[in-house]
């Protein structure tokens, strides 16, 4: 007993789950390890069927995935992770193509029931609130919407502040298991993703409010950011590289006109320092995703500026970011909610960076998208493109203007075949483009 909360066992808990029922775990760090362990434990016993299991990404396992539970679990996520990429791809497991603003809509709304959401939270404090700590996202839709809560109660969930926190009280079943959250891992930026973090880092204005993307980029432009002055945060997600320029005084949000002087955050994916950072951080608000990442919400900082990856880019400024041709890798995530949100922003800038050609030499500039490649941000909403040969403004330039644009930041190698397919997609006029 804990505060008058009633433990019991993960595989008590689970028995609630019912063939056909949808199931929502919270996301990246806190996906509730134990929980899932006891589920597969009544998958093996063949004690369930066609149980549909949904989150954003998740770090860690994800054993519903595996071939050996076809027909009893079921997995669709909202976004394609590490974990579940080669299940995806093999057709084990699925993905629901959505904005991340609308994922608690489909909660909300009512497309997708919601039957359990399985959660992890911080223990309760002297007012009955646990916190939610790492994971809000869609997640405190699935709660409201939920017919069963089940949380592990876990010491290592930071009481972060915001949505994340709650009443006890919309928690039906507790489940004590005191693990670590599982860590984000990321290497020190390259050569490549140096530079391309010091051509962002040119764009970024002093006062400006930042949304890094996910990927190897954003700490790359993060490091570069030391000498900046009152930077602010409205981002889905942050990691590790913002914290030394939250202790340098760098990051203040002083500038910003919603959350002044504090970091909002839908997620997180980081290192256990990372994670403490937010734990009982007045600073730092975890908000719902309706919130973090609607572009109209978005828009009312001034000079947000939002910087976002892709797999592959054509020379009109389509971008693909969720798929290698029709293999998906990833997902739209957030990246279109603020690259809209960035380009309403007084002063707003929306930046897509990538480095011009793969680890294996080939160019992620294209003259069209591979085929079965989706278009994630089009070539109506981009704005920067930025790799490291450089940063191009793409906004109110024609086709042929792009094409010149885009191929000038090419890797050095790929620039003459791309200018010919550029010269026969559009024909001579286009040499005469300054
Ligand atoms: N052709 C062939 N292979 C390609 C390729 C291309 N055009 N572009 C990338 N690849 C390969 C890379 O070589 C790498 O392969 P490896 O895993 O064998 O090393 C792999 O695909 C991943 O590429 P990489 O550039 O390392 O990806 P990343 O980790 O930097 O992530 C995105 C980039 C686009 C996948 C990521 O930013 C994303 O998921 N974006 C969409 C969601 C989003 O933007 N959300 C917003 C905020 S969270």
């Amino acid at each position: 007993m804990l505060n008058n909360i009633k433990f019991i066992s993960a595989d008590e808990a689970v028995k609630v789950v019912k063939s056909g029922d949808h199931i929502h775990l919270s996301s990246v760090a806190s996906a509730p390890k134990v929980l899932i362990d006891a589920l597969m434990r009544r998958g093996d016993n063949g004690e369930l069927k066609d149980v549909r299991i949904h989150h954003l990404h998740t770090e860690g396992g994800a054993p519903y995935t595996d071939a050996r539970y076809e027909g009893v679990f079921f997995h669709q996520a909202f976004f394609v992770g590490g974990n579940v990429r080669k299940n995806v791809q093999a057709g084990y497991a699925d993905y629901i193509p959505i904005f991340l603003s609308e994922t608690q809509k489909l909660y909300r709304s009512g497309v997708l029931p919601c039957n359990v959401a399985m959660i992890q939270v911080s223990p309760p404090d002297k007012h009955g609130f646990v916190s939610l700590g790492t994971s809000v996202d869609a997640t405190l839709a699935a709660i409201e919407c939920a017919e069963h809560v089940i949380a592990v109660v876990n010491k290592n969930v930071p009481r972060a502040w915001g949505d994340a926190m709650i009443p006890a009280s919309m928690i039906d079943y507790f489940v004590e298991c005191d693990g670590l959250l599982e860590p984000a891992h990321f290497t020190e930026p390259d050569e490549i993703e140096a530079a391309i973090g010091k051509n962002c880092a040119g764009l970024i204005e002093d006062g400006a409010c930042l949304q890094m993307g996910i990927g190897a980029i954003p700490n790359a432009v993060l490091a570069q950011l030391g000498n900046h002055k009152n930077l602010g945060i409205h981002t889905e997600m942050f990691a590790d590289g913002v914290l030394p320029l939250v202790e340098k005084g760098v990051i203040n949000g002083a500038n910003k006109v919603i959350d002044k002087g504090k970091m909002v955050s839908t997620f997180l994916m980081g290192s256990q320092t990372c994670y403490d950072f937010i734990d009982d951080n007045p600073m730092v608000r975890m908000m719902d995703v309706a919130y973090t990442n609607d572009p109209f919400i978005i828009a009312k900082n001034p000079r947000v500026t939002a910087i976002n990856s892709a797999l592959q880019v054509d020379i009109t400024g389509q971008v693909c970011a969720d798929s290698l041709g029709t293999k998906f890798f990833s997902g739209v995530g957030g990246q279109v909610d603020f690259i809209y949100g960035a380009s309403l922003s007084e002063r707003g800038k929306a930046i897509i960076a990538m480095p011009s050609v793969t680890n294996k030499g080939i160019s992620k500039i294209a003259p069209v998208l591979t085929s079965g490649a989706g278009v994630v941000t089009t070539r109506n909403h981009i704005h920067w493109f930025v790799t490291e040969y450089g940063a191009v403004n793409l906004y109110g330039k024609s086709l042929q203007e792009r094409a010149k644009l885009i191929i000038s930041i090419a890797h050095p190698e790929h620039r003459e075949e791309l200018d010919k397919a550029a010269f026969e997609r559009f024909g001579p006029h286009y040499h005469f483009i300054g």
